[in-house]
């Protein structure tokens, strides 16, 4: 579902800076080559998690869901000198593809990138965070948000994706809804709630959601 019409969407992608190269590269191999490429950033979101990682210039960003490396490239991109994402996904099929496009933009040796479970391998990592981009299973959410809250760095942000989850948030109370939407409708009302953050939802593609450490 899109929240805008056609139109305006390709106005406001329109009136956005461009792919380059290699984030063009990722978007057609993706749409080529692997399953559900819808769950790409692509060029608006990306150069959002771009634009506000570059505000943040982050030394360290925790990423949860690499898929084809889209948004991690994007992020790589606001880092400090010498800052570090580290990026985890669950499916090792995509391994030699995603390593190729960090390779070709020279951002191998920024980005930390893990396969397996995110809830096994978040405990296991040392230190802090300063960004978190949560965009993994729905299911999860909750668990991701409280494996890294106190790990945070405070000014720092945790940004969740799809939290309109295609709008279907709005589901009434007492009508049948998937766990999927249920567990992305109780994520939003965690942080909404939640006295560590304060938090903003923007309605940027399927939803954003930053929450800022208080
Ligand atoms: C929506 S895609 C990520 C898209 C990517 N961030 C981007 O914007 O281009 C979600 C990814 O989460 C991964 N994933 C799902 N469950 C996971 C888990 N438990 N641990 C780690 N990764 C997981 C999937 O394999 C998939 O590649």
């Amino acid at each position: 579902m899109e929240f805008i019409s056609e139109a305006l969407l390709d106005y406001c992608q329109n009136h956005t800076s461009p792919e380059d190269e290699l984030l063009s590269l990722i978007a057609r191999e993706t749409y080529e080559k692997v399953l559900m490429p819808r769950m790409l950033s692509g060029q608006l979101q990306g150069k959002t998690l771009e634009m506000f990682t570059k505000m943040l210039n982050p030394d360290v960003i925790l990423e949860i869901g690499t898929y084809t490396g889209y948004s991690a490239v994007c992020m790589a991109r606001g880092l400090s000198e010498n800052g570090k994402l580290i990026t985890l996904d669950i499916n090792d099929e995509l391994e030699q593809m995603v390593r190729g496009f960090f390779d070709k933009g020279g951002l191998s040796s920024k980005i930390d990138y893990r396969l397996g479970n995110a809830i096994e391998l978040i405990p296991a990592l040392e230190g802090n965070f300063d960004m978190v981009f949560i965009d993994a299973d729905k299911i999860n959410y909750i668990r991701y948000y409280d494996l890294v809250i106190d790990r945070v760095n405070q000014g720092g942000i945790i940004l969740a994706d799809n939290v309109l989850w295609s709008g279907k948030v709005l589901a009434e109370a007492g009508s049948k809804i998937d766990k999927d939407t249920k567990a992305i409708m109780d994520f939003n009302t965690m942080v909404q709630e939640d006295p560590r953050v304060e938090n903003v939802l923007f309605p940027i593609r399927d939803g954003i959601m930053m929450a800022r450490k208080l």
